[in-house]
């Protein structure tokens, strides 16, 4: 209290003996100045402002993002990126962004598909608010739990509990560069999903900072807001500082394969039967499928090869039974099953070389950065013959295209649709990711591959959900609709109810009653209801 009041002081003081020159004082200046007088402690932290006069601002920038589409030169800039090193730097954050009016982004890995952690078309001028340094990870086996901060990757979480066990795990993504803050928010799905859920899932306590700057708890924030950062989208209801988890049980010898098989070689015939299967397997076998386009077996010829690419909570003679009676058409042999633990899975899965060293984790590096556009559908009925073939003959079209579908079933159906925001699940077969990439940033470019995967998309339609055709929040895709200026909440509630179905509804009165003047939004962020938004 007598620290507030204090402070108060100060910014009197400060605004009143400089007020003819803050006037002339630029945004970012008036930005430093009131983090300084609503900070509380007095550490040093000119480091943590970048603007566009430093010359480390650009790296900085694209650190993290992902998407190089969403940087490219046409792409609004934050006027500057606040990067806190404590927690208390968030909340000073919220406080000086509503003070001085300045729109506020906030980025923990950076994969946002539509780079909404740190652009923003519309709204400028806007500050970054990076949480890549509050990335502390502590691991309580005897408790069974982990708290992440929200700057910390998934990677470094998996890499902690690994580092004191060989026999506990967490089921979130399968890319090791996610940021654990936005990852969680939108529902967090992995390898091990068919037998513990999503990441969201198995969580069991958060520390966010609301729009009047508090840090809340589970408990102080109520099971309203719990419920809605746990698969509600990121950047809607407020800062997640950090997140505890419960950690799962993993056998000290898990098996991982990847089997091809390109459409010469019967890829159709099976990837039919997996669809049949896919949901029903042993939960302890998640079998993904990745499909590109690779050259055929005659010169000058395209084919699609599709990828089992598999992680198994149990050893290879067991695996080879469970394969044997669910899906013997994939002919897995004893030669393709690798042995190892689970975290040795981990980097299998996302794609590292054998024998990368585990701590390659903990630098939060990515694998892969490209110009990428994305879209998602969930399947409840099997796409037939002639629905697949048509889908191939389109992948084969495309300069760069991508697909990984993923496995539903097992504890994804027994979890109610209401349990958490993220509604998909009984029913669900599995879900296709669309992707397509290229590496130049040219609009043509850029053009020509959007419009493509537009294309792709509105030929699925006849294959996939319907009423509403899902999508995974996670994947953010623009085209669904967008929060724009005027914009109704008819319109929202169009893609709203692709990522949440019902729950939008819920999700809308919680966004009302926790932010009602709508401070943390961006072009897909939860609305308010219109008519207690009328001021
Ligand atoms: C290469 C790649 C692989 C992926 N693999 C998977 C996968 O295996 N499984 C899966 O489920 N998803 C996967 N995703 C999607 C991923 O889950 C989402 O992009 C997720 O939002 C990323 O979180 P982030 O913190 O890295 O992203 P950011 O871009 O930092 O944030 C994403 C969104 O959340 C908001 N946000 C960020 N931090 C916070 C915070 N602390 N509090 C509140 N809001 C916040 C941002 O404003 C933004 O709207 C993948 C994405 C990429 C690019
Ligand atoms: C940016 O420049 C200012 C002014 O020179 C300096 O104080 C600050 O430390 C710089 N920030 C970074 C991240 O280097
Ligand atoms: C494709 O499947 C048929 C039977 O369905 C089998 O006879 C044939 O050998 C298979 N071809 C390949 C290349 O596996
Ligand atoms: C899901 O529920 C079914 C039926 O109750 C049960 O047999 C199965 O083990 C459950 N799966 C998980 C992963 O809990
Ligand atoms: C939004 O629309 C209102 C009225 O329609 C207008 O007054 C306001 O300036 C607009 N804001 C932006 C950011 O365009
Ligand atoms: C959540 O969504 C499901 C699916 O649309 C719906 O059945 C359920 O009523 C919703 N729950 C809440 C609490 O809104």
């Amino acid at each position: 209290m007598g620290s507030s009041i204090l402070k108060i002081v100060i910014l009197a003081i400060v605004l009143s003996s400089s007020s003819s020159y803050a006037t002339s004082q630029t945004i970012q200046e008036k930005f430093y100045q009131c983090i300084i007088v609503n900070s509380e402690l007095a550490i040093p932290f000119s480091t943590a402002f970048s603007t566009p006069e430093n010359a480390s601002f650009t790296t900085i920038l694209q650190s993290t993002a992902q998407n190089l589409r969403c940087l490219t030169p046409s792409i609004p800039k934050p006027q500057l990126i606040f990067t806190p090193l404590i927690e208390n730097h968030v909340q000073a954050a919220v406080t000086c962004s509503k003070e001085l009016d300045i729109h506020l982004r906030i980025r923990s890995g950076g994969h946002d598909y539509e780079g909404l952690s740190y652009m923003s078309e519309d709204e400028q001028p806007f500050v970054v608010l990076d949480l890549s340094k509050l990335r502390q990870v502590s691991v309580d086996i005897p408790d069974n739990t982990a708290w992440a901060q929200a700057g910390a990757s998934v990677g470094e979480l998996y890499y902690r509990i690994a580092q004191k066990s060989k026999t506990h795990g967490f089921p979130a993504g399968l890319c090791p560069s996610l940021g654990i803050g936005g990852h969680l928010t939108g529902g967090a799905y992995g390898p091990m999903m068919r037998k513990y859920g999503l990441g969201a899932d198995n969580v069991i306590d958060a520390r966010i900072v609301d729009s009047s700057g508090r840090i809340l708890d589970r408990e102080s924030m109520g099971e309203d807001l719990f419920w809605a950062i746990r698969g509600g989208g990121g950047g809607s209801f407020g800062i997640i500082l950090a997140w505890k988890v419960r950690l799962v049980p993993v056998p000290t010898i898990v098996t991982v394969f990847t089997v091809s098989k390109t459409l010469e070689e019967n890829g159709t015939e099976i990837i039919k039967k997996w669809q049949e299967v896919a949901d029903k397997l042993d939960e302890d076998l998640f079998i993904r499928v990745i499909m590109q386009v690779v050259e055929g077996s005659e010169k000058g010829s395209k084919t699609v090869q599709t990828s089992y690419n598999a992680l198994f909570l149990g050893g290879t003679d067991r695996l080879l039974g469970v394969m044997e009676t669910g899906f013997p058409e994939l002919g897995l042999t004893k030669k393709d099953c690798v042995e190892m633990s689970w975290i040795e899975s981990v980097l299998y899965i996302a794609g590292f070389p054998s024998k990368t060293p585990p701590e390659v984790l903990l630098q939060g590096k990515s694998l892969f950065k490209n110009y990428f556009k994305a879209k998602s559908d969930f399947v409840r009925k099997p796409v037939p013959e002639e629905g697949l073939n048509g889908l191939f003959e389109r992948l084969m079209e495309e300069d760069s295209p991508l697909m990984i579908w993923n496995p539903y079933g097992g504890m994804m159906s027994n979890i109610s649709e209401s349990e958490t925001p993220f509604p998909h699940r009984k029913g669900v077969i599995y879900k296709i990711q669309y992707l397509t990439l290229w590496n130049d940033d040219k609009q043509e470019s850029e053009a020509k591959h959007v419009d493509w995967i537009r294309r792709l998309y509105s030929y699925m339609r006849a294959y996939v959900s319907k009423f509403p055709r899902e999508a995974y929040v996670n994947y953010r895709d623009l085209d669904l609709g967008m929060n724009r200026n005027g914009s109704t909440f008819i319109e929202a509630s169009l893609w709203g109810s692709k990522y949440f179905k019902d729950n939008f509804s819920r999700l809308v009165r919680v966004k009302t009653k926790v932010d009602p003047d709508n401070f943390f939004r961006h072009e897909q962020s939860i609305p308010i209801l219109p008519l207690m938004s009328e001021k």
